[in-house]
């Protein structure tokens, strides 16, 4: 469901192997993030990974996207975080990034991410109150020289949400 969420939300065939991503996803993702699984009677329907100060991953599987699910996850991670937040969203995909926006996050920065070469915006939110936050890790370079890196995505809470999915925590520390 990763997989088919990402080439729905960004509009491109991932040409990588899906042992390549299972591979990202069990040694680089899980050691160094929380993740979060939401499921329904169907099976997992949603996907967040996320830390104290970031959101590395999140992802809807495509026939539940927009019934609040992704809501609930950006919600869990904000609600976990150490008021502050940033992720990387592609600039293409304008449905996350008006998710984002709508969720309070702001743009901070555009530039190119190395592995998809896809023009990427790092955006950002700050719990109100609370005060500025460090400055995130980049993984944007400028246009024209590639380079390395990757990651990913989030969102809040919807007030009026009556999806039946459940979200089951199998965390991992940072
Ligand atoms: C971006 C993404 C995570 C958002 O998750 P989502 O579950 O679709 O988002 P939500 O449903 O919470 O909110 C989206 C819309 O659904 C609405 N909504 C919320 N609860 C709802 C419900 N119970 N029923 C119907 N609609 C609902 C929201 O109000 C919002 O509407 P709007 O677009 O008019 O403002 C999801 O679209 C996705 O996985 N996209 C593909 C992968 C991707 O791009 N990931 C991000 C990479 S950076």
């Amino acid at each position: 469901m990763w997989r088919a969420s990402f080439e729905w939300g960004v509009g491109v065939t991932d040409p990588y192997p899906v042992q390549e991503q299972s591979a990202y996803l069990l040694g680089h993702v899980v050691p160094s993030h929380r993740v979060v699984v939401a499921h329904d009677d169907s099976g997992i329907v949603g996907f967040l990974a996320f830390t104290d100060d970031s959101v590395g991953q999140l992802y809807v599987r495509v026939d539940r996207i927009g019934r609040g699910i992704g809501s609930r996850l950006l919600q869990l991670a904000k609600q976990q975080s150490s008021g502050h937040l940033w992720l990387y969203t592609f600039a293409r995909n304008h449905r996350a990034l008006a998710f984002y926006t709508r969720h309070g996050f702001a743009e901070v920065a555009r530039g190119v991410e190395p592995t998809w070469q896809l023009e990427d915006v790092r955006m950002e939110w700050t719990r109100p109150g609370a005060p500025a936050g460090p400055a995130p890790p980049s993984r944007l370079r400028p246009t024209s020289s590639p380079a390395a890196d990757a990651v990913a995505p989030e969102v809040e809470s919807p007030a009026s949400t009556p999806s039946p999915t459940s979200v089951a925590t199998s965390s991992n520390g940072p």
